[in-house]
């Protein structure tokens, strides 16, 4: 069914896209309202906002995988749809294709069966799957999209960047390059390394000049600007900017998404006074890493540098007794440990912040203030029934300090926002006071604003005294909040950088990409 809009503006026939009067309402509470915007045909348009501001249910909305509330229009490429009865088949039917950020590939199949998991395996006489039609068809499929990857290989074995790329070559694979294509990717460069996410931008500018129209969502600025012709920006699910990318910066995009000029946050990695040795690492070997020595003392910020695969989150793990330790050694507090489990870490004083918030550090189902309080369970549990009410209100409180938006402390951790989930976590290891905090990318996905306030947070943490071990992709994070980095490639310690020498460029000079020495694991 269509109908016209009932939107004051007119639809653009330029547009590859235009939402008019769109809403979406979750359990009585109004995510979205009115949203009223249009993407030209041919442009990279940024879809920009805080935390929970609603760009990935705008996007999901566009996917058919959320119905808008009703009242609302979808138009694409001029064809209007009422918002009730648009659907993901309309969105496919229209040319709408989609990378969203968990990219829905599986590791463990190749390239081609990842292919084939959506468009079907082509067969020889009877049952039997012809593999060889299978990769060859998949090879053009990627050379059309400008992909430089092995069919054969296993995902798992790809670098990040290459692992999105295919993700977009599948997306694509049966647009034959035509330009009525709408590719719609949230947060693609989110995990990868900012030299990474160049190769990434480029495959989107190629796919730009080909005629395609990308929508774009992402919390790395200079990226979006580099890349965008046009940037809308929510906040709390109303538009409230729509203007050519070069009329704002990055400051201009920071207040609009914030509604006010936000005070300087954060601030500068400051000295610290640097006390005792918390962490030893001595001569290191498990997985991946080898060989591999630090230390970090009290009131300092180390950073942890290297590629995906270089064995950084190995190195995290091992410290925290959840991967297994195959020489050398570990000293907290000047005394030899050798934990088998997470729950002894923590009884030693040490917390870790992991990677996959979602597998690894939460409890979807279960409200959000029971995650925020999951580890400190045990000081609740006299008089079960009254505790619960403390408890909660803990959270709340909690939920204010790291601006966790939500619409309450009763809401399933599933339905944050990525970025809230991701402050959630953060509150709830900060609450046990380790003495060593290790975070695995303790910002990605997070917005500019909460950044800097997580920066605060760690920086004020380990200013008490405590230490803290941090990975990042984010080189320009590592510069910003650490006092010293050390780099690791193919799994051992190649340098260490300190002061004036500390900075993004030499830190991603050191990592070094050498893309001749084939896949990363
Ligand atoms: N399935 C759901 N049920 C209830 N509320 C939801 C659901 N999905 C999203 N929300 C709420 O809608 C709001 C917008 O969320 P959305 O995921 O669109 O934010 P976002 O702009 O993509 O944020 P981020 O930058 O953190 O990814 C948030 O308050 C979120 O909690
Ligand atoms: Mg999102």
């Amino acid at each position: 069914m269509t109908e016209e809009p009932r939107s004051a503006e007119p639809r653009s026939p330029a547009a590859a896209v235009q939402l008019m009067n769109v809403g979406k309402t979750f359990d009585g509470v109004r995510v979205l309202r009115n949203l009223d915007f249009s993407v030209a045909r041919g442009s990279v348009h940024a879809l920009l906002g805080g935390n929970g501001s609603g760009k990935s249910t705008t996007l999901k909305i566009l996917a058919g995988v959320y119905a808008a509330d009703r009242g609302g229009t979808i138009a694409v490429h001029g064809r209007l749809h009422a918002t009730d009865s648009y659907t993901a088949s309309t969105a496919r039917r229209s040319g709408l294709r989609f990378v969203h950020q968990d990219l829905g590939l599986v590791p463990d199949l190749t390239v081609s069966e990842n292919f084939a998991l959506e468009g079907g395996y082509p067969r020889l006489a009877g049952p039997a799957v012809s593999w060889r039609r299978l990769h060859r068809s998949t090879r053009q499929h990627l050379d059309r999209a400008h992909v430089d990857v092995d069919p054969r290989s296993l995902v798992r074995d790809l670098r990040p960047s290459d692992r999105t790329l295919v993700a977009i070559a599948r997306a694509l694979r049966d647009s034959d390059g035509g330009s009525h294509m709408t590719l719609v990717l949230d947060e693609p460069t989110a995990s990868l390394p900012r030299h990474e996410a160049e190769i990434l931008l480029e495959a989107i500018r190629g796919c730009q000049a080909r005629g395609q129209t990308i929508v774009y969502v992402g919390h790395r600025l200079s990226e979006v600007l580099s890349i965008a012709d046009r940037i809308s920006v929510l906040r709390d699910g109303v538009l409230v900017a729509d203007s050519p990318a070069a009329d704002l910066d990055e400051a201009g995009i920071v207040t609009l998404m914030a509604g006010q000029t936000p005070a300087t946050r954060g601030g500068e990695a400051r000295r610290t006074a640097v006390g005792e040795t918390v962490l030893k690492v001595d001569r290191l070997t498990a997985g991946p890493v080898r060989d591999v020595s630090l230390h970090v003392r009290q009131g300092e910020i180390v950073g942890v540098a290297g590629l995906l695969g270089s064995g950084r989150s190995t190195l995290l793990r091992a410290i925290f007794g959840q991967a297994g330790v195959e020489g050398g050694g570990i000293q907290v507090g000047g005394v030899p440990v050798a934990h088998r489990s997470a729950a002894a870490a923590m009884r030693c004083g040490i917390a870790l912040v992991p990677e996959d918030r979602g597998a690894d550090a939460a409890f979807p189902d279960l409200p959000l203030w029971e995650n925020i309080s999951a580890t400190v369970i045990g000081r609740y549990w006299a008089g079960w029934r009254m505790a619960r009410t403390t408890e909660r209100r803990d959270s709340a409180r909690l939920m204010r300090t790291f601006d966790v938006r939500a619409a309450s402390p009763d809401v399933p951790f599933a339905t944050l926002s990525g970025g809230n989930q991701q402050k959630a976590v953060l509150a709830r290891w900060l609450r046990l006071d380790p003495r060593l905090l290790l975070l695995d990318e303790p910002t990605q996905g997070v917005d500019a604003m909460a950044r800097a306030d997580l920066h605060a947070a760690i920086r004020e943490h380990v200013a008490k005294g405590n230490a803290a071990l941090v990975v990042s992709s984010d080189f320009e994070e590592l510069e910003a909040l650490c006092h010293r980095v050390v780099v690791i490639r193919d799994g051992s310690c190649v340098a260490e950088l300190a002061g004036a020498e500390l900075t993004e460029a030499a830190v991603a000079g050191l990592t070094q990409i050498d893309r001749s020495k084939g896949p990363l694991t």
